[in-house]
């Protein structure tokens, strides 16, 4: 059939523009990216009030011949949600548009305690973008990842010689999480001590060791990852390797690891961590802070985003995000028996899982 019979004209229009919508969706992503270098929404915040389009140029020092621009990225902005115009009066009483933040606005003020800045400076980062031009030529070629494919060595060494940028990124994403850490007292107030396996600079495991100080909390991740960070009475850090040995616990916890390793690597790592901890009767429990795709279930958007997520882990390191089918496989061929999946209100679930 062809494309305007049947569906009439108005409904190629209406594809015409969905493509178009797609071919220019990354101009969300860089006017964002462009928001947040400017640093717009702390110079709202600071403002205390709507921003009118005239303060927002003198406050960012712009030239009066860049107004027209800004005013085009702030509609952008405003249409993809990160900001709202809202109408004020000025001194003669006329009305006057002027933005303010939004719910994702806020999170990219830079000293919120749950700025999200460093993730949009660092998977925007020109280095992490640049492999999405080498997708075709990676899947025609030998390498592991398209990441390899474009820079010629793995993620993981590119980590081990820029560690901090991409870190950065990983710690703020972290205290957002440390909130559902405080809500569900029940997983941790039975455990007398725990393990945050690749748990990074410690930023979860501090807010658990601070939350509930009965618990014992042990960070593992690479010997460069931990060495000389600040330990408490509570909080201690180990550098190892989760493929070869994990600190005995009672429980272990791993957040946004396992999602960076293909299937078999993360059965790898949870035999360790079945070896690490005591049997159920025992308590001994893993706890997973993990994306659990349920395109079923979840909101439309909400599915989506896991979905860019595991395109980004396909082409970074030749990770995958899983839905619940998947994740059962793994933990059973890992010697695990059984398993809770608990949604949040963000991308993670909580995954209580039993030997
Ligand atoms: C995506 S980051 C997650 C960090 C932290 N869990 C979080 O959510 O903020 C993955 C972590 O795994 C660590 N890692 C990678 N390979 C590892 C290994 N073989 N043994 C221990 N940790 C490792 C990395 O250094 C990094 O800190």
């Amino acid at each position: 059939m062809d494309v305007d019979q049947g569906n009439g004209v108005s409904e190629l229009f209406k594809a015409q523009c969905h493509l178009y919508k797609h071919i220019y969706y990354f101009i969300e992503s860089m006017s964002l990216k462009c928001a947040v270098q400017l640093g717009i929404p702390d110079v709202i915040q600071k403002n205390n009030q709507p921003i009118t389009l005239q303060q927002l140029v003198s406050a960012l020092n712009f030239p009066e011949s860049k107004a027209n621009f800004l005013q085009r990225l702030m509609r952008v902005l405003v249409h993809s949600g990160f900001f709202e115009t809202i109408k004020i009066h000025d001194h003669q009483e006329e009305v006057e548009e002027g933005y303010a933040l939004t719910s994702s606005s806020k999170l990219l003020l830079k000293d919120s305690p749950h700025s999200l800045s460093p993730v949009v400076l660092t998977m925007l980062d020109p280095v992490l973008m640049n492999p999405w031009f080498s997708l075709g030529e990676w899947i025609q070629g030998k390498e592991r990842t398209p990441f390899e494919t474009y820079h010629g060595m793995s993620f993981g060494e590119y980590g081990k010689r820029n560690f901090n940028n991409l870190n950065e990124g990983m710690t703020s994403d972290s205290k957002l999480v440390s909130l559902v850490v405080k809500e569900h007292k029940e997983i941790f107030e039975s455990v007398d001590s725990l393990v945050d396996v690749g748990g990074g600079t410690g930023t979860l495991a501090r807010s658990i060791a601070d939350a509930y100080p009965h618990v014992k909390c042990t960070v593992l991740d690479l010997p460069q990852v931990v060495a000389n960070l600040p330990e408490s009475e509570n909080l201690k850090f180990v550098g190892g390797d989760m493929f070869k040995s994990i600190p005995s616990a009672d429980a272990i916890i791993i957040k946004s690891v396992l999602l960076n390793w293909s299937d078999e690597d993360s059965i790898k790592i949870l035999k360790r961590c079945r070896e690490a901890i005591p049997s159920k009767d025992d308590g001994g429990k893993l706890v997973l802070v993990e994306m659990v795709i349920n395109d079923q279930k979840d909101e439309q958007e909400l599915t989506k985003t896991r979905l860019f997520v595991d395109m980004e882990m396909m082409l970074l390191c030749n990770g995958r995000g899983r839905n619940e089918i998947e994740w059962k496989k793994l933990f059973l061929e890992a010697g695990f028996s059984h398993y809770k999946i608990t949604a949040t209100s963000g991308l993670n679930s909580i995954i209580e899982v039993y030997p």
